[in-house]
């Protein structure tokens, strides 16, 4: 069993095949944690508890014999607020004498094979027992009688473990739950630096790395998504380590709302760090008897550098996120019409871009944002999800008819948590959408955002969405999300829970995900937010795939798909080549080909040739769709460092085949460019397939391969394809 429990000594250790995780029930059953790092075989770590001197300003526990120990300088598992520990709390309830001090102490626990799930939100999964293994805590702060059950689950092949927390009010008085994190893990330390992913919109997931310091660093939202600012992920890598070297902890909350990462240093120089939903507009009032689940958060460990952190990431959740049919089977190549023709379309026009897809092998259309209601600018329509026959010369059955008549598969753009204005659902309902009383509501991309907390908004929303969904066969959805929440409160809610409906609305978003999976599990939902907006592992559990920016121009996709990388999959990031004007085909091409592969343009422009080039494009996405979608990735060199040309490499798993990809984005003045292959067997050959010159892995690793530079001009690119020979 990866968790086992000392009773004895009373320490817990956690084992995956490269990490140990350890800690222990202490005096006064605190939880003291002692070891997160490289696998070891010892649990004789008391050491790690600090009992050594300390300053007099940190308060102690009278009841511990020695006097030695103080909360404020110990690593503790779920550090509660205003008990002695002043740094930053996992969890603070305010109770019904109107203080928030929180005590939470051990009282039992159970190990079990397999892994819960979590009611209402996503979370990762096991098709068997055999997968994973779960511990669970259950801990009592003593004065109030709340519980907070701590839940451990060990993917114990992959190097990753995910926490949760639910919090139970055992009392007989309503409490408020004021901070509830998923998880904090204490390091003794702060020799690391922290990466974080920022941006906007059109430039999504820039990586940042910044060396420790002092009091908190920390990334957040509080836009009601995951965002476009700051992404729920964050990780803790040693001073130095690089994509190859140094210990790396990742942090990933699976969460599509306001998230805070915080790492603390303190006066001892440790760190904490603390993962969950932002308490900044959080509260949530918990009635005698009630429950309250957190969100869950993946931590990743590996001694083997930042790229093996990203390929962990990477299996985990190819394999434990991602649902659904679409998760091992090939994803339809597609065509959308957006940066074509905006909402200005007609049906005949979008049968003219299936008949040219049908030519090029081009396997879906997918008719983006128009199609309904009186939806002919962003000012209006949104909410009235009734087919506008006009547009589309007939009903949506006959349209869709001719599409398939053509051998090609249909999609279609919704975004379901929105209201325009101007639209016939607004007019009915005012009070449906998000607001506070007597305050005016701001307005982004000229909409509302419908209050989704509401059951009865969520009902009709998906009702209407059935009706169109269930009139004739559409194969893909593409859920939008085009603006972020303000003015954030709810009609049906009394006073003391407007504090709830970031939460619930969220909650309501995952529901109508949900239904809608169940309802058409056929479907392939590709979310998207403006982008990659909402680009978190929340949002994959219910789409395998997410738009990943607004922005297709190849060479600023380039720090997009790098960054996002960090801990999201290939297949899980939509990539399309437009008719954007930096660099030809080919490159567009290259680049989008790291994700799920299509096309935005109007096809009815193409010149012989680009036909020519989106015909090889088409051949290349099927046979390079395993080694990309399920295979393994190298970031060679990265955009964020060289800024001369980006590379990376796909391994397939068993290292029978390697994909390489290197673009220019500014000439280089060397006349020859070497680079090193990583991730092969050292003891196969592979074949080039450009040249038929054969190589051992170990050359291509060690001596790399030499091209002449001069051939790469800036906006330039290629693709190099190894195959082991027998
Ligand atoms: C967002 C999306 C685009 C497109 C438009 C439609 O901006 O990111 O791809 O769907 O909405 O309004």
């Amino acid at each position: 069993m990866p968790i086992s429990f000392d009773s004895e000594k009373r320490i817990f250790k956690l084992d995956t095949a490269t990490s140990s995780y350890i800690f222990e029930i202490y005096e006064e059953n605190y939880l003291v944690h002692l070891y997160y790092g490289a696998k070891i075989p010892d649990s004789n770590l008391s050491a790690f508890r600090y009992t050594g001197g300390f300053a007099s300003f940190s308060p102690q526990n009278i009841n511990i014999a020695d006097g030695m120990f103080s909360p404020d300088i110990n690593p503790f598992e779920y550090p509660g607020n205003g008990a002695g520990d002043f740094r930053t709390s996992a969890v603070a309830i305010r109770n019904a004498d109107g203080n928030n001090v929180t005590d939470m102490r051990y009282v039992s626990h159970k190990i079990y094979s397999g892994k819960p799930s979590i009611e209402g939100l996503p979370a990762l999964y096991v098709e068997n027992e055999n997968e994973a293994s779960t511990l669970e805590i259950l801990t009592e702060d003593a004065t109030t009688g709340i519980q907070t059950v701590l839940f451990y689950t060990v993917f114990e092949n992959l190097g990753a473990m995910t926490r949760s927390v639910k919090v139970i009010n055992n009392s007989d008085k309503t409490v408020e739950i004021e901070k509830v994190m998923s998880a904090c893990v204490d390091f003794h330390t702060y020799d690391y630096d922290m990466l974080s992913l920022y941006g906007r919109w059109g430039k999504e997931r820039s990586l940042e790395r910044r060396p420790l310091a002092h009091g908190k660093q920390l990334v957040a939202s509080k836009r009601g998504s995951s965002s476009h600012h700051q992404n729920p992920f964050a990780a803790l890598v040693e001073n130095g380590a690089t994509e190859d070297y140094g210990s790396a902890y990742g942090f990933n909350l699976v969460y599509s709302s306001n998230f805070v990462f915080e790492a603390e240093v303190n006066q001892n120089s440790g760190t904490r760090v603390v993962m969950g939903i932002n308490p900044e507009n959080f509260g949530w009032q918990l009635k005698s008897g009630e429950a309250f689940n957190s969100p869950e958060v993946v931590m990743v460990y590996t001694p083997d550098g930042i790229g093996e952190m990203s390929r962990i990431f990477h299996r985990l959740y190819r394999k434990h996120l991602i649902r659904g049919k679409w998760k091992d089977i090939k994803r339809p190549l597609l065509i959308n019409n957006w940066e074509a023709t905006g909402m200005d379309f007609t049906g005949d026009q979008l049968v003219t871009f299936a008949e040219r897809a049908k030519e090029l092998g081009i396997d879906m259309l997918v008719m983006d944002d128009g199609w309904f209601g009186d939806r002919n600018s962003d000012r209006s329509g949104l909410g009235d999800w009734q087919v506008n026959e006009e547009k589309l010369g007939g009903s949506l059955a006959e349209f869709v008819n001719k599409i398939n008549a053509l051998g090609i598969k249909f999609g279609i753009w919704y975004e379901p948590e929105m209201i325009s204005r101007d639209s016939n659902l607004y007019r009915a309902h005012p009070d449906w959408c998000l607001h506070v009383p007597n305050r005016e509501k701001s307005i982004g991309r000229h909409q509302y955002v419908l209050d989704y907390s509401r059951q009865d908004v969520r009902d009709y929303i998906f009702g209407e969405m059935y009706k169109v969904l269930s009139s004739c066969k559409i194969d893909y959805l593409k859920w939008d999300f085009n603006r972020n929440l303000t003015e954030v409160g709810s009609a049906i809610l009394p006073a003391e829970q407007q504090k709830e409906v970031f939460h619930r609305f969220v909650l309501g978003t995952y529901d109508v995900m949900d239904r809608l999976t169940k309802a058409f599990p056929d479907m392939l939902i590709e979310n998207c937010s403006g982008g990659g907006g909402r680009f978190d592992p929340g949002t994959l559990y219910f789409s395998p795939q997410i738009w990943t920016s607004d922005n297709t121009d190849p060479i600023e996709r380039l720090t997009i798909q790098f960054g996002t990388s960090m801990c999201y999959p290939a297949s899980t990031m939509g990539a399309h080549v437009s008719a954007c004007r930096r660099t030809g085909y080919d490159t567009k091409g290259n680049v989008a080909l790291w994700g799920s592969f299509g096309y935005e343009l109007d096809p009815n422009k193409f010149t012989e040739e680009d036909k020519r080039i989106v015909k090889r494009q088409v051949a290349e996405y099927h046979k390079y769709y395993d080694v990309i979608h399920f295979g393994d990735l190298y970031r060679l060199i990265s955009p964020f460092e060289n800024h001369f040309r980006a590379a990376w490499e796909f391994v397939s798993e068993d290292k029978s085949e390697a994909l390489l990809t290197c673009v220019t984005m500014r000439r280089h003045p060397d006349r020859m460019l070497i680079i090193k292959l990583k991730g092969l067997d050292p003891d196969k050959y592979y074949v080039d397939e450009d040249t038929d010159e054969v190589y051992s892995g170990a050359l291509l690793m060690n001596a790399g391969i030499c091209l002449p530079n001069a051939e790469h001009d800036d906006g330039q690119s290629f693709i190099k394809y190894f195959k082991a020979v027998e």
